[in-house]
C-alpha cells in the first residue's frame, strides 16, 4: 500500500526543475531592472574597494514591499567578496536582519560570531562587546560593510539602544587619529522614516547616502517572472501568458515577491493536480490562497510560542464572527492549544510580551477596551490578513497536519 502511494506519487509528471529557485531566499545570479541602482551602490562604495581602510560609507536603501531591498545588497554582497577575493582585498560583508535578531545585544553578538565563529555565548555589555568588535576587526585587519536590514524593527524594539548602536558603529574608530576604517553601514528600510528617531548627533555622524527604489511595473514584473520560470520550471510548463497574467495581478502592488509567490503556488497546485502544464484557473486559485500581507518569511523568524499563540487567535477568529478575542480568551485557547499539542505553555508575562512583538511585526493590533464592558481589558483582532491564510500558513510552519 504504501510502497503504492510512493510509486504512484512519483509517477506524476514533474513540472519542477528546481523548485528551490523560488524560494524566499534565493538571490538570483541576475537581478532585471536593478543594473543601475546596484550600479549606484557600487560607485558609492568606490573609495572602499580602492582603499579598504581609508574610509567609511553609509548608505539607507528603501523602497516598498518585494521591490528588491534585501535582493540587491545581498547580490552587492556576492560581487563584493568575489572582488575582493580575486584582488586579495581585506574586505567582508555581513547581512543582517533586525526581525530576526530583535535586540542590539543579540545583533552585536550576532555580529561578532560571524567574524570570529568561535566567540563564547556570554553576558557581556554593550561597550564590552563593541571594545571586542573593535579588536576582533583589528586582528583580523578586515573592512566589514554590514547591512542591517529592516532596520525600523530594531527601533521599534528599542529606540534608544537602537540608536546607541548606529551612533557608536559610526564612530568605532572616532578617538583615534588617522585610525583605519573598519567599518561602513547600509541600512534597509521601507521608508527613511525611521531617521527621524535619530538624534541630531547620530544624524550628523551618520549622512547616509540614498537609494531608493520604486515599485515594479508589470512589464518588468514579467521580465523577473521570465528568468524565475526559466530557471525553476521545465520547458513550455508556464507559456508566457500565465506570466503575463501573473505581472497582472502583482503589479498594483509591484511587489516581486507576491509575484513569484504567486508563481510557485500555481506550479504547486498544477503539480498537485497531475497536469504539466500550468494554466489560468491554477494561478486564480493561488492568487486566492495569498494575501500580499502575510510574509512568510516574518511568519517563519516567529519563535515557537509565537506562532501557537498566533494560531490560536488565527483559529478561534476564522470559525467564531467575533472581531477580537479579548487578551483572557487568547490565553485560554492558547493554553488549550499547548496541551493538544503537548508542549509546555508559556507564562502570562511572556505571553504579553508575544502579544506586543505580534503587534510590532504588524500582524495583530490590540487596543483597550472601552465602553460596554466591564473593567479594562486588551482587545486582540487581526486586521489585515484573512484568518484563513495565517492559519494554514502556521499550520505549515509549525508542521502541523489538518
Ligand atoms: N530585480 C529583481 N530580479 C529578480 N528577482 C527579484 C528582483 N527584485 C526582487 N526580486 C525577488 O523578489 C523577492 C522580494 O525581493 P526582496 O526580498 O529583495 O524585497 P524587499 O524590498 O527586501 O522587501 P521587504 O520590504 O518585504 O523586505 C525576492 O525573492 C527577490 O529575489
Ligand atoms: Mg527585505
Amino acid at each position: 500500500m504504501t510502497l503504492d502511494i510512493i510509486e504512484s506519487e512519483l509517477q506524476k509528471p514533474s513540472i519542477f526543475k528546481d523548485e528551490s529557485k523560488l524560494s524566499i531566499d534565493y538571490v538570483p545570479p541576475k537581478l532585471p531592472h536593478r543594473e543601475q541602482e546596484i550600479r549606484k551602490l557600487i560607485s558609492i562604495f568606490r573609495a572602499v574597494l580602492e582603499n579598504p581602510m581609508s574610509i567609511s560609507r553609509k548608505v539607507v536603501i528603501t523602497g516598498d514591499i518585494g521591490t528588491g531591498k534585501t535582493a540587491i545588497s545581498k547580490f552587492f554582497g556576492e560581487k563584493i567578496l568575489e572582488y575582493a577575493k580575486k584582488r586579495g582585498l581585506p574586505l567582508k560583508y555581513i547581512h543582517l536582519n533586525c526581525r530576526k535578531h530583535r535586540s542590539t545585544f543579540v545583533l552585536l553578538n550576532t555580529l561578532i560570531r560571524a567574524l570570529s565563529p568561535k566567540f563564547p555565548e556570554r553576558g557581556y555589555s554593550h561597550d564590552e562587546l563593541l571594545s571586542i568588535l573593535r579588536g576582533i576587526l583589528a586582528e583580523k585587519n578586515v573592512h566589514v560593510i554590514l547591512t542591517l536590514d529592516e532596520i525600523e524593527y530594531l527601533i521599534q524594539f528599542n529606540r534608544q539602544d537602537a540608536q546607541e548602536l548606529i551612533y557608536s558603529l559610526t564612530r568605532l574608530y572616532e578617538e583615534e587619529m588617522n585610525a583605519p576604517q573598519r567599518i561602513s553601514l547600509i541600512l534597509i528600510s521601507r521608508s527613511d522614516a525611521f531617521l527621524s528617531a535619530f538624534d541630531e548627533s547620530v544624524l550628523s555622524t551618520l549622512q547616509p547616502s540614498k537609494i531608493h527604489l520604486e515599485k515594479y511595473t508589470e512589464e518588468q514584473l514579467f521580465d523577473i517572472l521570465k528568468d524565475r520560470r526559466d530557471m525553476a520550471f521545465y520547458e513550455r510548463v508556464v507559456p508566457d501568458d500565465i506570466l503575463q497574467m501573473i505581472a497582472e495581478i502583482a503589479a498594483p502592488r509591484g511587489d516581486a515577491r507576491y509575484a513569484i509567490e504567486l508563481l510557485l503556488k500555481a506550479g504547486k497546485y498544477a503539480e498537485q493536480e497531475g497536469k504539466t502544464k500550468v494554466i489560468p484557473e491554477h494561478v486564480r486559485k493561488a492568487k486566492s490562497e495569498t494575501h500580499p500581507a502575510v510574509r512568510k518569511e516574518v511568519l517563519r523568524d516567529l519563535s515557537k510560542h509565537e506562532k501557537l499563540l498566533l494560531l490560536a487567535l488565527a483559529r478561534k477568529l476564522r470559525k467564531s464572527e467575533q472581531v477580537y478575542l479579548t487578551m483572557g480568551e487568547l490565553e485560554e485557547l492558547y493554553r488549550i492549544l499547548c496541551e493538544e499539542l503537548g508542549e509546555k505553555a508559556r507564562t502570562h508575562t511572556q505571553i504579553w510580551e508575544y502579544v506586543q512583538n505580534l503587534e510590532k511585526f504588524g500582524i495583530i493590533s490590540k487596543r483597550l477596551s472601552g465602553r460596554g464592558m466591564r473593567g479594562k481589558t486588551t482587545l486582540i483582532s487581526l486586521p489585515e490578513v484573512p484568518a484563513e491564510i495565517l492559519e494554514r500558513e502556521l499550520m505549515r510552519e509549525l508542521g502541523i497536519s489538518e
